[in-house]
């Protein structure tokens, strides 16, 4: 069985990643929030720091790029190896934001069957590397699934990560489990399923129904529960004294990488948007971490919840 780190842009991070993987249960692939690929652009400080070894030790990092323009992915995947070693990139056909789709990539990629298979024959055929895909199940109708499989059989692709959502779903509603099983039954290459991975038992009800899937990825429900994989494959909870550690760990982090006590508090309050649900009577606790200004106030918030709360069943 293998378990991956969603790429969440804002949340899952070097930083968070590091964290994550000195406290909880380890991933196989932690996989980056997607870089864009633009002509004759250099990776940014913020990308630099995403991808390279230095920041990344002991992990196996898979970069995401976001494009819709094959030499662009081309030159990205190639510096990505030459200057930092990455022998694996991933290709983000999930995106559903609409600045993104807008533009005929992520999600809005799936609506140009032609442009994508003509980019994917490209990057194929000119990189020695090999490439993942995540991928969305079409952008409107459940129906694009169809013709978005019979593209994807035609390449070797390394691993096809599906979230099996259409685009304008966004994040509402339920897996449309039945395109993920027309994937199953229907393409050769190695799959990774990705959606609504909340509990223990939301990952037994897909294994039960997926027997053969044996790759996951976990997104918003580890962020909440950062135990969650601990959980599902150790079978014990790591508990509130490990996550108080793993909290302590980020901020102090963030403080160091960070300038000004307004970016390390969004940061942290972002992360306790999914994180406050785990405890017991956490309302009021995610307000005051939710309203505060400055340090002194979240740190305070932060502490009266662990010293007063317990991790919720
Ligand atoms: C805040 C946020 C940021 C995300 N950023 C990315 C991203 O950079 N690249 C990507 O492929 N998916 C991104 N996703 C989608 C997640 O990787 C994942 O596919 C999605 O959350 C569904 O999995 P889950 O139900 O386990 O959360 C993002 C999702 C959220 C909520």
């Amino acid at each position: 069985m293998k378990d991956y780190m969603a790429p969440m842009e804002g949340v899952t991070n070097f930083v968070y990643r590091r964290a994550y993987h000195r406290f909880y249960h380890p991933m196989d692939k932690y996989f980056t929030p997607f870089i864009s690929a633009k002509p004759k652009k250099n990776l940014s400080f913020q990308e630099i720091c995403e991808v390279s070894p230095e920041r990344n030790e002991g992990m196996y990092v898979v970069p995401q790029i976001l494009t819709c323009n094959a030499e662009d992915f081309i030159r990205t995947a190639q510096l990505l190896k030459e200057d930092y070693g990455h022998q694996e990139v991933n290709l983000n056909l999930g995106c559903p934001s609409g600045t993104v789709t807008a533009k005929g990539k992520g999600a809005g990629f799936l609506a140009e069957p032609q442009k994508l298979d003509a980019f994917l024959d490209e990057i194929f055929s000119k990189l020695d590397m090999k490439i993942s895909i995540k991928t969305r199940i079409g952008t409107h109708y459940e129906e694009d699934w169809d013709y978005l499989l019979a593209i994807y059989e035609k390449y070797p692709i390394h691993e096809l990560i599906i979230h099996p959502r259409i685009q304008t779903d966004m994040y509402r509603g339920v897996p449309r489990l039945g395109a993920y099983e027309k994937a199953v039954s229907r393409l050769k290459m190695p799959l990774c399923y990705n959606g609504n991975l909340f509990s223990t038992a939301d990952y037994k009800r897909i294994t039960q129904r997926f027997p053969d899937t044996d790759c996951f990825m976990y997104g918003r429900g580890l962020i909440t529960n950062p135990g969650l994989v601990s959980e599902i494959r150790d079978g014990v909870q790591p508990g509130k004294a490990v996550l108080c550690q793993f909290h302590d760990c980020l901020l102090e982090e963030y403080k160091e990488l960070l300038s000004g006590e307004r970016n390390v508090l969004f940061r942290m309050k972002e992360l306790w948007s999914y994180m406050a649900v785990s405890f017991t009577n956490y309302e009021k606790y995610a307000k005051k971490i939710k309203k505060s200004q400055h340090l002194s106030d979240y740190q305070a918030a932060v502490s009266s919840l662990f010293a007063e709360q317990e991790l919720a069943d």
